[in-house]
């Protein structure tokens, strides 16, 4: 099963300066170009792309002088394109095969094969 995975998909790869905290799920055949930043509770699918320079993030009110209650971190699914730069805010699922455009701050579900773009994120028709 493993070999004929491997035939069909690329190894997951992972370029330079990403930063990668523990309890972060990584799928088969990703590719995550440079300076990502993956925060704890991110789940990423297999195929999935992420540009250079991705964040994501996992607390939606964040407080320098307490502790936060619980991480909810992103869910990027099956072959989803992320474009460099964008910011993907707390507990939110990027369905599969979706785009999302460069320097995006995606703050609401992004639906499964649309792709959107800007600050809020908004889908375009493609
Ligand atoms: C999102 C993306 C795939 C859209 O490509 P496309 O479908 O060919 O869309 P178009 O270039 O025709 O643009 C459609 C509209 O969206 C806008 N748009 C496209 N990408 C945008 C972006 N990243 N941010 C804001 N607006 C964007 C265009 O200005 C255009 O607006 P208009 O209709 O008002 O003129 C592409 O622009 C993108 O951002 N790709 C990611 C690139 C990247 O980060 N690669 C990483 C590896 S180097």
């Amino acid at each position: 099963m493993r070999e004929d995975f491997k035939k069909r998909f690329p190894d997951t790869i992972i370029h330079p300066n990403c930063t990668i905290y523990e309890w972060v799920t990584i799928g088969r055949g990703v590719k995550i170009q440079a300076g990502c930043i993956l925060v704890p509770n991110t789940v990423i699918g297999d195929l999935v792309f992420l540009g250079p320079g991705v964040i994501t993030t996992n607390v939606k009110y964040p407080k320098a002088y307490k502790k936060a209650d619980g991480f909810r971190g992103c869910r990027i699914e099956v072959g989803a394109v992320i474009g460099a730069g964008a910011i993907i805010l707390p507990d939110i699922t990027i369905g599969e095969f979706a785009v999302v455009g460069a320097g995006a701050v995606v703050t609401k579900d992004v639906p499964a094969y649309s792709t959107v773009v800007g600050n809020p994120a908004k889908e375009i028709d493609r």
